[in-house]
Protein backbone atom coordinates (compact mmCIF):
# COMPACT_ATOMS: atom_id res chain seq x y z
CA UNK A 1 0.00 0.00 0.00
CA UNK A 2 0.99 3.70 -0.65
CA UNK A 3 -0.50 5.89 1.81
CA UNK A 4 -2.40 9.22 0.84
CA UNK A 5 0.36 12.49 1.18
CA UNK A 6 -2.34 14.48 3.05
CA UNK A 7 -1.03 18.08 1.76
CA UNK A 8 -1.72 20.64 5.05
CA UNK A 9 0.09 23.59 2.75
CA UNK A 10 -3.16 23.02 0.46
CA UNK A 11 -5.38 22.68 3.15
CA UNK A 12 -4.03 25.46 4.92
CA UNK A 13 -3.86 27.63 1.69
CA UNK A 14 -8.05 27.09 1.56
CA UNK A 15 -8.75 27.87 5.20
CA UNK A 16 -6.74 31.27 4.84
CA UNK A 17 -8.47 31.94 1.84
CA UNK A 18 -12.10 31.12 3.52
CA UNK A 19 -10.94 33.38 6.06
CA UNK A 20 -9.93 36.47 4.44
CA UNK A 21 -13.45 36.20 2.87
CA UNK A 22 -14.98 36.31 6.05
CA UNK A 23 -12.77 39.16 7.49
CA UNK A 24 -13.95 40.96 3.65
CA UNK A 25 -17.44 40.64 4.62
CA UNK A 26 -17.16 41.33 8.47
CA UNK A 27 -14.84 44.69 7.21
CA UNK A 28 -17.89 45.35 4.28
CA UNK A 29 -21.18 45.36 6.75
CA UNK A 30 -19.92 45.64 10.44
CA UNK A 31 -16.88 48.28 9.44
CA UNK A 32 -14.64 45.53 12.36
CA UNK A 33 -11.30 44.65 11.46
CA UNK A 34 -10.31 41.45 13.23
CA UNK A 35 -6.54 42.43 15.46
CA UNK A 36 -4.11 40.01 16.36
CA UNK A 37 -1.03 41.42 18.78
CA UNK A 38 2.20 39.50 18.70
CA UNK A 39 4.50 39.67 21.62
CA UNK A 40 8.05 38.84 20.88
CA UNK A 41 11.09 38.95 23.95
CA UNK A 42 14.58 38.87 22.49
CA UNK A 43 15.92 37.89 19.64
CA UNK A 44 15.33 33.36 18.91
CA UNK A 45 16.23 33.42 15.23
CA UNK A 46 13.66 30.70 15.17
CA UNK A 47 10.56 32.80 17.15
CA UNK A 48 11.60 36.08 14.68
CA UNK A 49 10.96 33.87 11.93
CA UNK A 50 7.53 32.50 13.24
CA UNK A 51 6.70 35.77 14.51
CA UNK A 52 7.44 37.34 10.75
CA UNK A 53 5.29 34.49 9.36
CA UNK A 54 2.81 35.13 11.64
CA UNK A 55 2.38 38.89 10.96
CA UNK A 56 2.26 38.65 6.92
CA UNK A 57 -0.38 36.10 7.00
CA UNK A 58 -2.37 38.07 9.37
CA UNK A 59 -2.27 41.07 6.96
CA UNK A 60 -2.63 39.01 3.83
CA UNK A 61 -5.41 37.81 5.37
CA UNK A 62 -7.09 41.25 6.09
CA UNK A 63 -6.31 41.71 9.76
CA UNK A 64 -4.61 44.28 11.52
CA UNK A 65 -1.12 43.09 13.03
CA UNK A 66 0.20 44.63 15.83
CA UNK A 67 3.92 43.19 16.74
CA UNK A 68 5.36 44.10 20.17
CA UNK A 69 9.63 43.51 20.42
CA UNK A 70 10.86 43.37 23.59
CA UNK A 71 14.51 43.25 24.35
CA UNK A 72 15.52 40.08 26.13
CA UNK A 73 15.97 42.17 29.77
CA UNK A 74 12.36 43.19 29.70
CA UNK A 75 11.21 42.52 32.65
CA UNK A 76 7.77 40.58 34.22
CA UNK A 77 6.23 43.87 34.96
CA UNK A 78 6.98 44.89 31.76
CA UNK A 79 5.33 42.07 30.28
CA UNK A 80 2.32 42.41 32.09
CA UNK A 81 2.04 46.05 31.50
CA UNK A 82 1.88 45.23 28.12
CA UNK A 83 -0.36 42.47 28.47
CA UNK A 84 -2.84 44.63 30.64
CA UNK A 85 -3.15 47.41 27.81
CA UNK A 86 -3.87 44.80 24.62
CA UNK A 87 -6.63 43.27 27.15
CA UNK A 88 -7.73 46.48 27.58
CA UNK A 89 -7.56 47.49 23.66
CA UNK A 90 -10.97 47.21 21.67
CA UNK A 91 -9.00 46.78 18.34
CA UNK A 92 -7.07 44.07 19.45
CA UNK A 93 -9.20 40.80 19.66
CA UNK A 94 -6.16 38.22 19.90
CA UNK A 95 -2.89 37.99 21.79
CA UNK A 96 0.23 35.93 21.60
CA UNK A 97 3.06 35.45 23.51
CA UNK A 98 5.82 34.04 21.47
CA UNK A 99 7.18 30.74 23.47
CA UNK A 100 9.78 30.40 24.70
CA UNK A 101 10.28 33.45 26.86
CA UNK A 102 13.46 34.11 28.18
CA UNK A 103 14.61 31.95 31.62
CA UNK A 104 13.81 35.06 34.23
CA UNK A 105 10.17 35.32 33.18
CA UNK A 106 7.71 33.69 34.70
CA UNK A 107 5.97 32.34 31.53
CA UNK A 108 2.73 30.50 33.63
CA UNK A 109 2.01 33.94 34.79
CA UNK A 110 2.52 35.95 31.62
CA UNK A 111 0.17 33.44 29.73
CA UNK A 112 -2.42 33.61 32.57
CA UNK A 113 -2.51 37.58 32.27
CA UNK A 114 -3.70 37.32 29.08
CA UNK A 115 -7.82 37.99 28.78
CA UNK A 116 -9.51 34.78 28.17
CA UNK A 117 -11.83 35.44 25.11
CA UNK A 118 -7.96 37.25 23.64
CA UNK A 119 -6.29 33.91 24.14
CA UNK A 120 -5.97 33.01 20.54
CA UNK A 121 -3.35 30.21 21.31
CA UNK A 122 -5.60 28.72 24.06
CA UNK A 123 -2.84 28.19 26.60
CA UNK A 124 -4.42 29.96 29.71
CA UNK A 125 -5.48 27.94 32.58
CA UNK A 126 -9.05 28.62 31.84
CA UNK A 127 -9.17 27.94 28.33
CA UNK A 128 -7.05 24.40 29.01
CA UNK A 129 -9.97 23.89 31.57
CA UNK A 130 -12.70 24.99 29.28
CA UNK A 131 -11.63 22.34 26.78
CA UNK A 132 -10.84 19.62 29.38
CA UNK A 133 -14.70 19.80 30.15
CA UNK A 134 -16.35 20.09 26.88
CA UNK A 135 -17.04 24.26 27.24
CA UNK A 136 -17.10 26.74 24.66
CA UNK A 137 -13.00 27.49 24.25
CA UNK A 138 -10.43 28.83 22.41
CA UNK A 139 -8.50 25.36 21.03
CA UNK A 140 -4.64 25.71 20.74
CA UNK A 141 -3.31 26.12 17.20
CA UNK A 142 -1.80 23.26 16.49
CA UNK A 143 -3.70 20.16 17.47
CA UNK A 144 -7.03 22.53 16.11
CA UNK A 145 -4.68 22.07 12.80
CA UNK A 146 -4.52 18.57 13.38
CA UNK A 147 -8.31 17.75 14.05
CA UNK A 148 -9.15 19.17 11.11
CA UNK A 149 -6.88 17.32 9.04
CA UNK A 150 -8.09 14.27 10.39
CA UNK A 151 -11.56 15.24 10.19
CA UNK A 152 -11.17 15.85 6.50
CA UNK A 153 -9.76 12.38 5.81
CA UNK A 154 -11.80 10.19 8.51
CA UNK A 155 -14.68 12.32 8.77
CA UNK A 156 -16.61 10.71 11.80
CA UNK A 157 -13.76 9.85 14.33
CA UNK A 158 -16.23 8.06 16.95
CA UNK A 159 -14.93 4.88 18.37
CA UNK A 160 -11.39 5.07 16.74
CA UNK A 161 -8.22 4.12 18.44
CA UNK A 162 -6.55 7.21 18.69
CA UNK A 163 -2.78 7.62 19.94
CA UNK A 164 -1.15 10.99 20.94
CA UNK A 165 2.95 10.03 21.27
CA UNK A 166 4.03 13.40 23.44
CA UNK A 167 2.12 15.24 26.93
CA UNK A 168 3.10 18.87 25.88
CA UNK A 169 0.69 21.55 27.26
CA UNK A 170 0.87 23.16 23.92
CA UNK A 171 0.11 19.25 21.81
CA UNK A 172 0.04 16.14 23.09
CA UNK A 173 -2.48 17.32 25.89
CA UNK A 174 -5.15 19.14 24.29
CA UNK A 175 -4.61 16.95 20.65
CA UNK A 176 -6.11 14.04 23.52
CA UNK A 177 -8.67 16.07 25.08
CA UNK A 178 -9.89 17.02 21.00
CA UNK A 179 -10.29 13.36 19.73
CA UNK A 180 -11.79 12.40 22.91
CA UNK A 181 -14.71 15.62 22.54
CA UNK A 182 -15.06 13.47 18.93
CA UNK A 183 -15.91 10.06 20.62
CA UNK A 184 -12.40 8.68 19.66
CA UNK A 185 -11.09 6.08 22.15
CA UNK A 186 -7.93 7.80 22.75
CA UNK A 187 -4.22 6.82 24.57
CA UNK A 188 -1.61 8.88 25.51
CA UNK A 189 2.00 7.69 25.37
CA UNK A 190 4.50 9.21 26.12
CA UNK A 191 8.71 8.83 26.86
CA UNK A 192 7.82 6.47 29.99
CA UNK A 193 5.07 4.13 28.37
CA UNK A 194 6.39 0.84 27.84
CA UNK A 195 6.31 -0.94 24.51
CA UNK A 196 5.62 2.41 22.44
CA UNK A 197 5.24 0.12 19.24
CA UNK A 198 2.60 -2.32 20.32
CA UNK A 199 0.25 0.51 21.48
CA UNK A 200 1.03 2.64 18.21
CA UNK A 201 0.13 -0.65 16.25
CA UNK A 202 -3.53 -0.43 18.15
CA UNK A 203 -4.39 2.46 16.79
CA UNK A 204 -6.19 3.81 13.63
CA UNK A 205 -4.74 7.16 14.25
CA UNK A 206 -1.32 8.24 15.17
CA UNK A 207 -0.44 11.82 15.90
CA UNK A 208 3.16 12.19 16.92
CA UNK A 209 4.51 15.28 19.11
CA UNK A 210 7.59 14.09 20.56
CA UNK A 211 10.53 16.03 18.94
CA UNK A 212 12.50 12.56 17.98
CA UNK A 213 13.57 12.44 14.48
CA UNK A 214 11.63 9.54 12.70
CA UNK A 215 11.07 7.49 15.61
CA UNK A 216 7.45 6.29 14.02
CA UNK A 217 8.85 3.72 12.02
CA UNK A 218 6.59 1.54 9.50
CA UNK A 219 6.28 -1.45 11.52
CA UNK A 220 4.87 0.36 14.53
CA UNK A 221 2.00 1.29 12.20
CA UNK A 222 -1.47 -0.78 11.64
CA UNK A 223 -1.96 -0.93 7.92
CA UNK A 224 -4.37 1.78 6.64
CA UNK A 225 -3.80 3.66 9.83
CA UNK A 226 -3.69 7.64 9.32
CA UNK A 227 -0.09 9.24 10.77
CA UNK A 228 -0.15 12.48 11.48
CA UNK A 229 3.12 13.88 11.90
CA UNK A 230 4.15 17.11 14.30
CA UNK A 231 7.29 16.88 14.75
CA UNK A 232 9.64 19.38 13.57
CA UNK A 233 13.43 18.68 14.35
CA UNK A 234 16.26 20.62 12.54
CA UNK A 235 19.13 17.67 12.04
CA UNK A 236 21.72 17.91 9.66
CA UNK A 237 19.93 16.35 7.10
CA UNK A 238 17.72 19.01 7.18
CA UNK A 239 13.89 19.48 8.83
CA UNK A 240 12.84 16.53 9.93
CA UNK A 241 9.70 15.19 11.13
CA UNK A 242 9.10 12.33 13.94
CA UNK A 243 7.72 10.10 11.34
CA UNK A 244 9.95 8.12 9.24
CA UNK A 245 8.12 9.07 6.14
CA UNK A 246 9.18 6.37 3.63
CA UNK A 247 8.90 3.65 5.56
CA UNK A 248 5.57 4.35 7.43
CA UNK A 249 4.41 5.50 3.89
CA UNK A 250 4.45 2.04 2.66
CA UNK A 251 1.90 0.85 5.60
CA UNK A 252 -0.46 3.42 6.79
CA UNK A 253 -3.58 4.74 4.91
CA UNK A 254 -2.08 8.39 4.77
CA UNK A 255 0.56 10.43 6.43
CA UNK A 256 1.59 13.91 6.78
CA UNK A 257 4.59 15.06 5.67
CA UNK A 258 7.46 17.57 7.12
CA UNK A 259 7.25 20.12 6.25
CA UNK A 260 4.00 20.86 4.24
CA UNK A 261 1.86 19.16 6.50
CA UNK A 262 0.77 20.11 9.78
CA UNK A 263 3.12 23.15 10.28
CA UNK A 264 1.26 25.49 7.55
CA UNK A 265 -2.06 24.30 9.78
CA UNK A 266 -0.99 26.07 12.78
CA UNK A 267 -0.76 29.60 11.83
CA UNK A 268 -3.88 29.35 9.59
CA UNK A 269 -5.95 27.98 12.81
CA UNK A 270 -4.29 31.27 14.30
CA UNK A 271 -5.94 33.69 12.30
CA UNK A 272 -8.95 31.62 12.34
CA UNK A 273 -8.97 31.82 16.32
CA UNK A 274 -8.56 35.39 15.91
CA UNK A 275 -11.48 35.38 13.65
CA UNK A 276 -13.87 33.65 15.85
CA UNK A 277 -12.32 36.20 19.22
CA UNK A 278 -13.20 39.09 17.00
CA UNK A 279 -16.80 38.07 16.25
CA UNK A 280 -17.23 36.63 19.68
CA UNK A 281 -16.41 40.37 20.67
CA UNK A 282 -18.45 41.79 19.35
CA UNK A 283 -21.69 39.12 19.50
N1 LIG B 1 6.31 28.58 20.23
C1 LIG B 1 6.29 27.43 19.52
N2 LIG B 1 5.02 27.13 19.17
C2 LIG B 1 4.23 28.11 19.66
C3 LIG B 1 2.84 28.38 19.61
O1 LIG B 1 2.04 27.63 19.04
N3 LIG B 1 2.44 29.50 20.24
C4 LIG B 1 3.30 30.33 20.87
N4 LIG B 1 2.80 31.38 21.47
N5 LIG B 1 4.59 30.13 20.94
C5 LIG B 1 5.05 29.02 20.33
Amino acid sequence: MVAERIDGKAFAAELRERIAQQVAALKAEHDLVPGLAVVLVGDDPASQVYVGSKGKQTVAAGMNSYEHRLPAEATQADLLALIGRLNADSAVHGILVQLPLPDHIDETEIINAIAVKKDVDGFTVANTGRLATGQRAMVPCTPLGCLMLLRDRLGDLSGLNAVVIGRSNIVGKPMAALLLADNATVTVAHSRSRDLPAITRAADIVVAAVGRPGMVRGDWVKPGATVIDVGINRTESGLVGDVDYDSVAEVAGAVTPVPGGVGPMTIACLLANTLTACCRANG
